[in-house]
């Protein structure tokens, strides 16, 4: 196989390397998939505005993010279920983003421990969690999170129930039995490992163990319990970009899941500059979802975000050839925002302004 170029070239390799549930359960979407198709097509749809004559010869990537100095603006996304692309999972992710200056969101629904996945990396490092029915469950993550040595905390708070995953039905997605969970708090094999037919494993665990409940006021909770910051994801509003600072969150993410949960919900590229005017630089903002190529990021942060999260292509880059794949899959990335950057007349991310936005 060629060399891969791009991100793309990844998820065609990825596609073939797969078994058929995997590969569905990672590049899926919700109902229709239009808003999984419009998370990409909403990033193409805007232009750049450049500039010319603006001495680009050397440009500076580099961010501050939380007391974390990251070489370009990109981290990776809390994915569920790493090792189903490759053996090594989340450990390999988190050496690749170590490699590539970047930083690392884990998923609760990580195949590999919190301490292992924290040993592999120095970089930045957030524990991703649900609100679970169980209180109690949630606090002995949370304190197992802080104590090997997370730095933040992201809840997500678009799935307080799965999307209609069809793939995943069609294909009665479940976690193979060889594949652990460590880090859900509670014994994920009562239902994670095994699927009725035309329904998803993943679905029922979810619907019997999240708290579909929760509320602003659980968000108060859950930072009484903790001394580490806590992002939101999954916010695409202003106003409730707000309600998460207000009740005491550091910063949100702009994220409808990859296009996983509600269909035909607004795409990222779209939402972004709302939730920016109304935060007015109040608190951290990162965005993702259909993020594949350097201008993109170069878009992200001219609407307004300190930062992106970088998901699937992560995915494609281990199932093709694990860490190194990842790697690659990074640097490609990081190269692509390098000369977006050089091409928009853009020698740092403060330069990247929303005047250069049409
Ligand atoms: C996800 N995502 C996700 N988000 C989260 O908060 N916790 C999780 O456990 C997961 N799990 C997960 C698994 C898989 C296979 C995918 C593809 C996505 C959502 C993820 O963090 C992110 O929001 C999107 O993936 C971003 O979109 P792109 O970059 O994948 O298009
Ligand atoms: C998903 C959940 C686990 O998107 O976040 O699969």
């Amino acid at each position: 196989m060629p060399m891969p170029v791009n991100l793309h070239d990844y998820e065609a390799e990825a596609a073939l390397r797969l078994p058929r549930m995997v590969y569905d359960y990672y590049a899926g979407g919700a109902n229709d998939e239009i808003l999984l198709r419009e998370s990409r097509t909403a990033w193409d749809a805007l232009r750049i505005r450049y500039r010319v004559l603006r001495d680009v010869s050397r440009r500076d990537l580099s961010v501050e993010l939380e007391g974390h100095r990251l070489e370009w603006p990109v981290i990776v996304a809390p994915m569920a279920f790493q090792q189903m692309a490759c053996a090594e999972g989340e450990v390999a992710t988190a050496r690749a983003s170590a490699a590539a200056g970047s930083g690392m969101i884990l998923s609760t629904l990580s195949n590999c421990t919190i301490e292992s996945v924290r040993a592999a990396t120095t970089g930045l490092l957030w524990f991703q969690l649900y609100i679970y029915r169980d209180r109690g469950v949630t606090m002995e993550l949370v304190q197992r999170a802080e104590r090997a040595g997370c730095t933040g905390l992201v809840l997500t708070v678009d799935t307080p129930m799965l999307g209609r995953r069809e793939r995943d039905l069609l294909n009665g997605f479940h976690v193979p039995p060889e594949f652990p969970a460590p880090n859900l708090g509670v014994d994920m094999r009562s239902t994670l490992g095994t699927s009725a037919d035309m329904s998803s494993a993943l679905a029922q665990f979810i619907l019997h163990h999240w708290d579909a409940g929760i509320a602003w006021r659980d968000l108060q909770w859950l930072q009484s319990i903790t001394q580490l910051p806590i992002y939101v994801k999954g916010i695409v509003r202003g106003d409730d970009a707000l309600l998460a600072l207000e009740h005491g969150a550091r910063g949100v993410i702009v994220s409808n899941h990859g296009g996983r949960q509600l269909d035909t919900a607004v795409p990222t590229a779209r939402a972004l500059r709302d939730v920016a005017e109304c935060m007015q630089g109040r608190g951290t903002l990162l965005v993702d979802g259909g993020v594949r190529r350097g201008t993109d990021v170069l878009k992200a942060l001219a609407l307004g975000a300190h930062a992106v999260l970088l998901g699937r292509p992560l995915l494609w880059g281990l199932a093709t050839n694990g860490e190194q794949g990842a790697r690659h899959v990074l640097s490609l990335l990081r190269d692509e925002v390098d000369l977006a950057f050089a091409l928009a007349g853009v020698r740092s991310p403060g330069e990247a302004t929303a005047d250069l936005i049409a």
